[in-house]
């Protein structure tokens, strides 16, 4: 039971969570009901219960799925929980968990993301396994669905992440069936000549670098895509690996890149050479498409691709110093530089068709 003598709402409209008690896949944990919710007394039944129950129909048909909050009283106009609030809510919320017993748990934004698991930056999270040690359930962190009421760019961010859910729950988000390849040796690089003379419609590039500015830091690793799951990544540690780049950045092949901007500085201040025929920016195509979603490549590559595998695993390693990989494996980095130019290139062949007339 909540500990109600503790709380400073005095559990005076507890809205207790909706479900069964047995069999159920998904366990919804939202924040604290709202004005609907405590007139009605269940959970998740006002304006956000609708988005959230509408897209359950739609990407969880057939699941069980049980509804709770981090706090079960209304907050005086709906302010956000305090931690008093939490803390004397806390216990039973464990004890409903515990009762309940999910395959799956969903925080529902940073309120309960927070609460269950110490952790925020929900949207970097939102719609991917959390990995939590010594938990007999999965998490799958998803934004609030309020959030899409507020600001339309949440819309996609959250159905996608209830439909990856929906996979999630079907066998889990596995590993992707990709050829990505690192090109360790010196003659490995030949492989990106091949490529430069097939006559190909494009390749898709990109630098990993020490800073986010040339003029500060080193490039590290540069990689390139030529076919939808397809990828090569190499060091750019000796000569005839960087002499190999520049011939391919100078080869009439086109390509393409996500903030092309990044790609044509660095190349530019460190190897003093302009890239020949890079043809397109798939972020400025994004931002033509869809001028208020986010535009970053994570973002699309979640929306309109089904890779991200290798950028959950990533995001392990970049929350909270969001620019430090070094405590990422080789494995990992060498996926995840390949994925991000598999991502550019398969949402280039999408951005170029929705905005063919
Ligand atoms: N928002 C929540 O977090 N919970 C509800 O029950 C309703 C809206």
């Amino acid at each position: 039971m909540p500990n109600c003598e503790e709380c400073p709402l005095n559990g005076e409209q507890v809205v207790q969570g909706e479900g069964d008690r047995t069999g159920i896949d998904v366990m919804f944990v939202g924040e604290a009901p709202g004005e609907e919710e405590a007139g009605a007394r269940r959970p998740f039944v006002g304006p956000a219960g609708d988005v959230l129950r509408g897209a359950v129909s739609r990407y969880l048909p057939g699941k069980e799925v049980y509804y709770t909050n981090t706090i079960l009283c209304r907050p005086p106009n709906n302010r956000k929980p305090r931690k008093a609030e939490i803390t004397a809510c806390h216990d039973r919320l464990l004890q409903e968990i515990n009762e309940v017993h999910p395959r799956v748990v969903v925080p529902l934004g940073n309120t309960p993301l927070k609460a269950l698991f110490g952790l925020e930056k929900i949207t970097k999270r939102s719609g991917r396994e959390l990995e939590v040690e010594d938990c007999d359930f999965k998490v799958f962190p998803l934004i609030h669905p309020s959030a899409t009421l507020h600001l339309s760019r949440n819309i996609p961010i959250f159905n996608t992440g209830m439909r990856l859910l929906g996979e999630f729950l079907q066998g889990g988000v596995t590993e992707p069936d990709t050829v990505y390849k690192l090109l360790r040796q010196d003659d490995d690089v030949e492989s990106m000549l091949q490529v430069a003379g097939m006559g190909l419609d494009v390749v898709a590039i990109d630098y990993e670098c020490t800073h986010l500015r040339p003029w500060f830091g080193e490039p590290v690793t540069a990689s390139f895509c030529w076919q939808e799951g397809h990828a090569h990544i190499f060091y750019l540690n000796t000569e005839r690996k960087v002499e190999a780049w520049k011939e391919f950045l100078l080869s009439p092949c086109p390509k393409i890149a996500h903030g092309a901007k990044f790609e044509y500085q660095w190349t530019k201040w460190h190897y003093d050479i302009e890239i020949n025929n890079l043809i397109a920016c798939t972020l400025l195509m994004h931002y033509l498409i869809d001028e208020n979603s986010p535009h970053d490549l994570a973002t699309s590559k979640r929306l309109y691709t089904k890779l991200g595998y290798w950028e959950g695993k990533m995001q392990e390693h970049l929350i909270p110093k969001d620019e430090h990989h070094h405590t990422a494996s080789e494995e990992l980095l060498i996926n995840y530089g390949c994925e991000d130019t598999d991502g550019c290139l398969q949402i280039y062949h999408q951005f170029k068709e929705a905005m063919t007339p």
